[in-house]
């Protein structure tokens, strides 16, 4: 499998990251089809992607050799049903999806074991990701070669427990939307501050690096690092942004856990 064809079961925001990363990377793979309900997102998904082929028909982009699953977890059993029949012996399929155990993937796809699961992280658009794998046991050493090969133009992919794919999952994937909000609202003050774009920019990049490696990797005590800055101007936020960390994220988790 040199060349693996892929195909898209579902076309929504974790395709257009995984197809994106590809792009940035100029490693798009030669064919690919992408099968989802939806026209008019196929239509936008193609004006980007013009090599790419769109279709309403699963059973094309599950006769692929490579097949992701990429709908939510509510439709993925009745998406699943769609592509059993067009799955190749030699196919393998990697589910995007939290929830769904290997095992359970198995059932719903007729016995087919051929299988990964992968949590991507958005940042694989600009080939900065961090997307933790777990093989299905039917997948021998090639077979896994051809997965990582497929994700390494997205950023790090480590193997990790299938049982540690929804921890990821709250941590990795969701985690960029805790900080983006406020990272662009620095960036929209830092010119209003007389700074220009490229500063600013660069700025911040090094602040959250730095903030993030300073306090994994400093080995002071957490409490130490956060003290290590005396003015905290939006101290008083503190308590209610904690709160939403320690209630919705582990509710969140308990939903998306098997
Ligand atoms: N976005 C991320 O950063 C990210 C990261 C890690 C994992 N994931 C996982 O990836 C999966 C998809 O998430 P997403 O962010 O891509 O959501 P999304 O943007 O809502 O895309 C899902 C797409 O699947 C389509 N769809 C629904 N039923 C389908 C079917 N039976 N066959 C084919 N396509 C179908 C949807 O069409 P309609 O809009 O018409 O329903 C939609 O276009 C989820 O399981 C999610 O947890 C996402």
């Amino acid at each position: 499998m040199n060349q693996p064809t892929i195909g898209f079961i579902g076309g929504g925001r974790v395709a257009r990251i995984i197809l994106g990363g590809w792009n940035h990377a100029q490693a798009l793979p030669a064919r690919i089809v992408v099968a989802d309900p939806n026209a008019e997102g196929l239509a936008r998904l193609k004006a980007r992607f013009p090599s790419v082929e769109t279709t309403a028909d699963a059973a094309v982009a599950a006769g692929q050799d490579v097949v992701f699953l990429a709908t939510h977890p509510p439709v993925l059993a009745e998406a699943a049903a769609r592509v059993t029949p067009g799955l190749k012996p030699t196919a393998i399929v990697v589910s995007l999806a939290p929830k769904f155990t290997l095992a359970r993937l198995t059932g719903l796809l007729g016995g087919f074991g051929r299988l990964a699961r992968v949590n991507p992280n958005a940042p694989s658009v600009i080939g900065a990701g961090f997307n933790p794998i777990a093989f299905g046991a039917a997948l021998n050493a090639a077979d896994r070669a051809v997965v990582s090969g497929l994700l390494a133009p997205l950023g790090d992919s480590p193997e990790v427990a299938e049982e540690k794919i929804e921890a990821f999952a709250l941590l990795t994937a969701m985690g960029p939307t805790y900080l983006w909000f406020q990272l662009q609202a620095l960036r929209e003050l830092g010119a209003s501050f007389g700074l220009t774009e490229a500063e600013t920019n660069h700025g911040i990049k090094r602040m959250v690096c730095g903030a993030a490696r300073t306090l994994v990797d400093s080995g002071l005590p957490p409490a130490e690092v956060m003290d290590l800055v005396p003015v905290k101007p939006l101290a008083e936020m503190e308590p209610t942004v904690l709160e939403f960390y320690r209630t919705r994220l582990p509710a969140l988790y308990q939903k998306i856990k098997p």
